[in-house]
């Protein structure tokens, strides 16, 4: 008998917007109705990831110390995506496991085109899948300043405030890939609970 593919589910927002909780609540949900899941993030935890992640929080500098070229970044963050979909992610769809990623080929979209030519990046990401399902927490830049600026003691390159407005505004363009039917778009002001009241009704209709 041949094993029903895993189903591949993924969240995005802007910094602040609640992803990893609501990537994390959506684990448990599945796993407490008996499916497998394997939980997993972007920047992933295999090299490429760990060297984006480095990069990120300024503890990795270009030769000569200016700041890493954004271009050479979004190679690096399309290059972490192919080997997490490649080594951790396909491998366990193929066996049945359902995959949840806090973050996915929608962020690069929208975050790495401030810097780069949008259709680059779009080429750049053409080999990632699409998901089966994708979780896009909507939340306005200054309301998710306030929610880091209470949560956190240091801050990665592209957590400013204008930085995220315009990421903001370009989600909601990144989004549109999303093939049809797959797109799930939450308010991310609402109570945690609330939200995730909408993510499961979707997930149980899904599984
Ligand atoms: P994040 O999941 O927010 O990490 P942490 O919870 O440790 O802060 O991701 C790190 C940052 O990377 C975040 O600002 C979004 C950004 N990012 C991109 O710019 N492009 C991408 O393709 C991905 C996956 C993340």
């Amino acid at each position: 008998m041949r094993t029903r593919r895993g189903r591949f589910i993924v969240l995005e927002g802007i910094d602040g917007s609640g992803t990893t909780t609501q990537a994390a609540l959506a684990a448990e949900h599945l796993r407490a109705r008996g499916v497998q899941v394997h939980l997993t993030r972007e920047p992933s935890d295999g090299p490429v990831g760990m060297l984006v992640r480095a990069v990120l929080s300024g503890r990795l500098r270009s030769a000569g110390g200016p700041p890493f070229d954004r271009r050479s970044l979004a190679l690096l963050f399309a290059a972490d995506r192919l080997d997490h979909i490649t080594s951790e992610v396909g491998p366990r769809l193929a066996a049945g496991v359902t995959v949840v990623s806090d973050r996915y080929v929608y962020s690069s979209l929208a975050y790495q085109s401030q810097d780069c030519p949008p259709s680059w990046v779009k080429e750049l990401n053409r080999l990632a899948p699409a998901p089966d399902l994708c979780v896009f927490l909507r939340l306005p830049a200054r309301a998710a300043e306030k929610r880091l600026r209470s949560s956190r003691q240091s801050r990665d390159i592209f957590e400013e405030i204008v930085f995220q407005r315009r990421v903001a505004a370009s989600y909601a363009r990144a989004v549109r890939a999303v093939p049809r039917g797959r797109l799930l778009v939450v308010d991310g002001a609402l109570p945690k609970e609330r939200v995730f009241g909408a993510i499961r009704t979707r997930l149980d209709a899904l599984m």
